[in-house]
């Protein structure tokens, strides 16, 4: 009996379904690697949905790991196998050498729409000719400050990372002393992984010790500037940033630091609505800055990041697949993305738009920086970005860690990417 009742109710769903499905001619379910950091997920599912009821169409959402790394290694195994099951994939700014073979190219249904994103981002999505992903938001590495400790303390945000150390003890110490014994004074991304890369590089480039591998390939990271930048950073850990660090990504450093257990935080845009968010203890009490300069001769210099929107070659619905590409990475959508959730924009006239910017004010203030960001050298390495990456960071972390010594670490990897790259030709 109860058999035949699940039965029948099994066709007449089926049949509900043909009936709808014969409504909406050519319905097809697309489906999109989404990030999940912060509130990345929840913001592709009401943009994907919004298309979705435009169109007529499903999307699914597949959610990746949040460590930028695993993230590519697993986007690597599903594109190699030509998996047909994920249409479209977020990728990082320093992947479209990596994974271009693997693409679509976005020309014939961008048209107009490049002429709108920064030039930078499409020419670095742009490889041997073919536009592989669309610029969906861009990102750039700044210091979160506690406002209200600052003032309590008597201090000023910090031009150097000296006068950062420097404050972010005094903090700390009193803090401690007044009875909060979980207080820390600078939190970042330590782990060995991508995100050690982006906050590595702005130590050095802020040193004026160039970006590891230049424009024409050849190999810069051993130098004295360099050797100083990691040093003074490695003097940071267990004194101002718990050991803990080490093994930090973006989301273990907000979460420390929006519980209102650290004095600063080095992290990217989208941690702001969330800081300021109805659940943070720290509502109202933090203030957003360029990151401090290495040393008086030195410059304040963020690591340029964002996500880019690609088709795979693989996927079976080229031409909606790029529609909904098309749709996400729009103004429409990139506003509504900006106003909520502090993604900046890769169009470059929405930062004059005042919703914008009353919502996310760092990002006029702070405009220099993101477009004067400083660039991964992913163009020039192609391919082999994420090996001379992996090699930073191991260096860098040995060095932080205390298994190495700054100068021994980057003679040894100046030597490896050498062989790497074939003395420099990549
Ligand atoms: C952010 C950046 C990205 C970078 C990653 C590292 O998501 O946008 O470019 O690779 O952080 O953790």
């Amino acid at each position: 009996m109860n058999n035949r009742k699940s039965v029948g109710l099994f066709v007449s769903m089926a049949f509900g379904a043909a009936l709808a499905g014969a409504s909406v001619a050519h319905a097809a379910t697309l489906s999109i690697s989404c990030g999940a950091v912060g509130q990345e997920f929840e913001f592709c599912k009401t943009g994907t949905e919004a298309w979705a009821k435009k169109t007529g169409n499903e999307v699914k959402l597949i959610s990746t790991p949040n460590s930028a790394t695993e993230r590519l290694a697993l986007y690597q195994q599903l594109l190699a196998a030509g998996a047909a099951d994920v249409d479209v994939f977020q990728i990082d700014v320093v992947w479209p050498g990596t994974l271009a073979n693997h693409l679509t190219d976005l020309t014939p249904y961008a048209k107009d729409a490049v002429k709108e994103h920064f030039p930078a981002i499409i020419k670095n999505n742009t490889v041997d000719g073919k536009l592989v992903a669309m610029p969906w938001f861009t990102d750039a590495g700044l210091l979160y400050y506690r406002k209200d400790l600052l003032a309590k303390h008597g201090a000023q945000p910090p031009q150097t990372w000296q006068e950062l150390a420097e404050t972010a003890k005094k903090i700390q110490d009193a803090e401690r002393a007044a009875g909060n014994d979980k207080m820390w004074g600078f939190v970042w991304q330590g782990r060995a992984y991508e995100g050690l890369t982006c906050n590595a590089l702005e130590w050095v480039a802020s040193y004026n010790g160039g970006t590891v591998v230049d424009e024409s390939g050849k190999i810069t990271i051993n130098n004295p500037q360099a050797v100083a930048a990691i040093n003074n950073a490695a003097g940071w850990v267990k004194t101002i940033s718990p050991e803990g660090v080490l093994n930090y990504t973006e989301e273990e450093s907000r979460g420390v630091f929006q519980s209102g257990n650290a004095a600063f935080m080095r992290n990217w845009p989208y941690a702001w609505p969330l800081a300021q968010g109805p659940e943070s203890a720290i509502k109202d009490k933090v203030g957003v800055s360029a990151l401090p300069k290495g040393g008086a001769d030195g410059r304040s210099a963020a690591t340029l990041g964002g996500w880019q929107l690609a088709v795979s070659k693989y996927s079976k619905n080229q031409e909606l697949a790029a529609d909904l590409v098309m749709y996400l990475t729009s103004a429409e959508e990139q506003k509504r993305r900006a106003v909520k959730g502090a993604y900046n924009p890769t169009i470059e006239s929405l930062y004059k738009d005042q919703e914008i910017l009353a919502a996310a004010p760092f990002m006029g203030e702070l405009y220099d920086t993101f477009v004067n960001a400083v660039a991964r050298p992913s163009t020039v390495t192609g391919a082999n970005y994420n090996q001379a990456s992996n090699q930073f960071w191991n260096a860098v972390h040995g060095v932080l860690s205390g298994r190495a010594k700054a100068d021994a670490s980057l003679a040894q990897l100046e030597a490896s990417l050498k062989r790497m790259s074939r003395g420099g030709k990549w």
